[in-house]
């Protein structure tokens, strides 16, 4: 499984993509505001983090409506070549989705909560679709069956559009979205360093080194 880092913070972005950690980045209006982001300075944003990754950046349209869904995802795609036009569920995102496929310009389709979301997403030709695992956990439902469902119905027919999982709470999440085929999870930096992180390691190297320092 792939892993995006889920902000659009560029020290966390380089330092983790200089690590080798990281397969690509997502962004959304929400986490340019966290940075001080405004919409007129997300273009000059969006230059510097993809000079820092190889992998896909997703940049989301702050429209709402096809026309301009379109004007904004074209301006956008000449940002970079691994830069990815992300767009909401909904009859305009579709659409627009569709139209930026026929024009040769990758899509991420978000705010994904249902697994007919999903297949309309995918016949609409995307790049990715993103479901919402956290959300949908949030509200007391089964997040986790949505990929479950969703992996199962683009095997079915052999869609190319690849499952980026997102909106994590928990590592466990995380895991189990790996056992069950999501392509890629996009997460943020903090639950990122707990993938690896393990206070076991820790006690037991400590333990380790102090044993071997009881030899002369
Ligand atoms: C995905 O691309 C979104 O940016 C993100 O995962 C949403 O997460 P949230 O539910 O924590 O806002």
């Amino acid at each position: 499984m792939q892993i995006y880092l889920d902000t659009a913070n560029l020290s966390e972005i380089i330092k983790y993509s200089e690590y080798g950690f990281i397969d690509g980045v997502t962004t959304n209006p929400a986490l340019a505001a966290k940075e001080g982001v405004s919409p007129n300075k997300i273009v000059e944003h969006l230059q510097q983090i993809t000079n820092s990754v190889s992998g896909l950046v997703s940049i989301e349209v702050y429209a709402t409506t096809y026309n301009e869904m379109i004007a904004e995802g074209k301006k956008y795609s000449t940002i970079a070549p691994n830069i990815v036009i992300k767009l909401p569920t909904t009859e305009d995102g579709l659409r627009a989705c569709k139209t930026l496929t026929d024009n040769n310009i990758k899509t991420n389709m978000t705010l994904v909560f249902s697994p007919t979301q999903a297949l309309m997403a995918a016949k609409m030709g995307a790049t990715l679709v993103s479901p919402f695992v956290g959300r949908v956990e949030d509200a007391q439902f089964d997040g986790l069956s949505l990929i479950a469902e969703i992996r199962e119905i683009f095997d079915n027919f052999q869609f190319k559009t690849k499952i980026l999982s997102a909106s994590f709470r928990s590592i466990k999440q995380i895991s189990i979205v790996a056992q069950l085929g999501s392509d890629i999870a996009t997460i943020s930096p903090t639950l990122l360093s707990k993938l690896y992180k393990h206070p076991f390691t820790d006690k037991g190297l400590e333990d380790f080194l102090k044993t071997a320092s009881q030899v002369s």
